[in-house]
């Protein structure tokens, strides 16, 4: 046997670094995240050297593929990248194979086995394996049983699970699917995606806070009077109703991605860069989060849905309009929530989050509002007073802006705000890659730090179920208000913060 694929070395946040010889199994293969993100992210770290030659892909789903049936398939999603690198497809593509497997008919996967030890035989792959489950969520915890019952997961030092999101529907639900994975696997084997985390926007947060002296004195309640996440899209539900009906806003952005963002954002600095200690007060900030009014969550939470809108000349349809949308659908398509973190560092700063499809504008960015000067000297030259502001811009436009106010030229002595900017395009010149290619090569580096802990995903749940169990219970408490498409949500969201004389920032 060769090179286990765990490094024994603390694994923190670094350079590139190539993965070990392995076997990718994808299981979902004849699904669309594999053609769309997984595939293209392979070839991406294949085309910058990071991956062995020792090195293969199984594909594994219910149709009967051959390997070159699947080579051909993946060829097909991927032709505008083969069309730039020809030859390195050629390549690539002869490490790709594939095998028919039925991950609900646990028996079979003994085939599985025989065909993963000929694949170690043939690409000298040491029996390291990386057991991605890009599948329907149902088989999170049955896929994890089936492959602990094949003693596929025997070895913590050379095989590992990813599970794509959503990792359960609610806490009860999360926390069993953690049971359960736990009992098939060592906690060190399970990587829950977030593809937001995989995002060097995201990442930033972290070197922002932590690897400069003048913000992390002033990242507090002290300072620092109310904190915006938003990530808003353009696009409607596109061809996921069936998924989106039962999942809604809260479940497929706010618990993960924006969640995740929040705990970046508010986290207490971790005592060493390594894994566990970042994942650590992660969860230790979510844990003290809450919804602003847990009694009364109204009060604290907008949920909206997208009418038809868009030009004469290109229109758009309402949500309930899309296909496979039930005709009365109360499924939210936008949120917008306030919270609060009970801690030392952020007691009584308001956390705003919203969310929304078919928006005005695409941008996802965590905004930090400072205290306003306590004693204001010059006249406001757009009438009213502005505070600092912290831009860290997640997407697009990818960087960070800081507003402060300057002199306003001319006679007299009036303040004005400016930015100052700093843009990821125009410092390094070229386009960080998309967010699976760092995290696939983490899994099969078996770097954890941008995967979720069972402990986070529990405690982002635990701070979103009791709005879940309301709509679900008593829906009309957190009634549907509707929005224009291609508009900036609900006016009902706008009076969340005006409650707090506060208005959203419009990027
Ligand atoms: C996914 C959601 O997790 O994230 C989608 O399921 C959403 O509904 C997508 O569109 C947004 O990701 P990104 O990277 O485009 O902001």
């Amino acid at each position: 046997m060769g090179t286990p694929i765990t490094n024994p070395l603390r694994v923190g946040l670094r350079q590139e670094r190539v993965v070990a010889p392995q076997c990718l199994v994808i299981f979902g293969a004849s699904g669309d995240l594999t053609g769309r993100k997984l595939l293209p992210a392979l070839f991406e770290l294949f085309n910058q050297r990071r991956l062995p030659s020792e090195f293969a892909v199984l594909g594994c789903a219910r149709r009967p593929w051959s390997d070159d049936e699947f080579r051909q398939r993946m060829a097909d999603c991927l032709s505008e990248q083969i069309k730039e690198e020809p030859i390195a497809w050629e390549k690539f593509s002869s490490n790709l194979f594939y095998e028919s497997v039925d991950l609900s008919q646990p028996n079979k996967l003994i085939k599985l086995k025989e065909r993963l030890d000929s694949i170690d035989r043939l690409q000298a792959t040491h029996s390291n394996r990386t057991f991605y489950l890009s599948v329907s969520p149902k088989f999170y915890g049955s896929g994890c049983r089936a492959l602990s019952n094949a003693g596929l997961l025997n070895d913590p030092r050379r095989s590992r699970v990813v599970i794509e999101k959503p990792f359960g529907r609610d806490f009860v639900s999360a926390q069993a699917l953690n049971e359960l994975v736990q009992s098939c696997g060592q906690e060190s084997q399970i990587f829950r995606i977030d593809h937001y985390l995989g995002k060097e926007t995201v990442q930033n947060i972290l070197v922002m806070r932590f690897a400069n002296s003048i913000f992390e004195p002033i990242w507090n309640r002290n300072f620092i009077s109310s904190v915006q996440i938003t990530a808003a899209e353009t696009v409607g539900v596109e061809e996921r109703a069936g998924y989106y009906e039962s999942s809604g806003a809260i479940r497929d952005m706010v618990q993960n991605h924006l969640t995740q963002m929040l705990a970046l954002t508010a986290m207490e600095p971790p005592g060493h860069f390594d894994p566990e200690a970042i994942r650590n007060e992660k969860a230790k900030v979510l844990q003290a989060a809450r919804l602003a009014d847990e009694i009364e969550p109204w009060n604290c939470c907008i949920r909206g849905q997208y009418e038809k809108g868009g030009t004469k000349s290109s229109p758009l349809v309402g949500y309930r309009d899309e296909p496979g949308v039930h005709p009365n659908s109360t499924t939210e398509t936008y949120v917008a929530m306030k919270l609060f973190i009970d801690n030392w560092r952020w007691q009584g700063v308001p956390f705003y989050v919203r969310t929304g499809k078919r928006l005005a504008k695409r941008v996802s960015e965590v905004v930090l509002t400072f205290r306003e000067a306590p004693v204001h000297l010059f006249d406001a030259a757009g009438g009213s007073p502005t505070s600092n502001q912290l831009v860290l811009r997640i997407q697009p436009n990818e960087g960070a802006e800081f507003r402060f106010d300057v002199k306003s030229p001319g006679s007299g002595m009036r303040s004005r705000p400016v930015e100052m900017e700093f843009s990821y395009d125009q410092s390094f010149g070229e386009p960080s890659d998309e967010g699976y290619v760092r995290l696939l090569a983490d899994a099969m580096l078996g770097d954890p730090t941008l995967f979720t802990r069972s402990d986070e995903v529990e405690a982002a749940w635990r701070l979103y179920t009791p709005l879940l169990e309301l709509i679900e219970d008593s829906p009309w408490q957190l009634p549907i208000h509707l929005y224009e498409s291609r508009t900036w949500g609900p006016a009902a969201a706008d009076s969340l913060l005006a409650q707090d004389e506060l208005i959203w920032r419009r990027p």
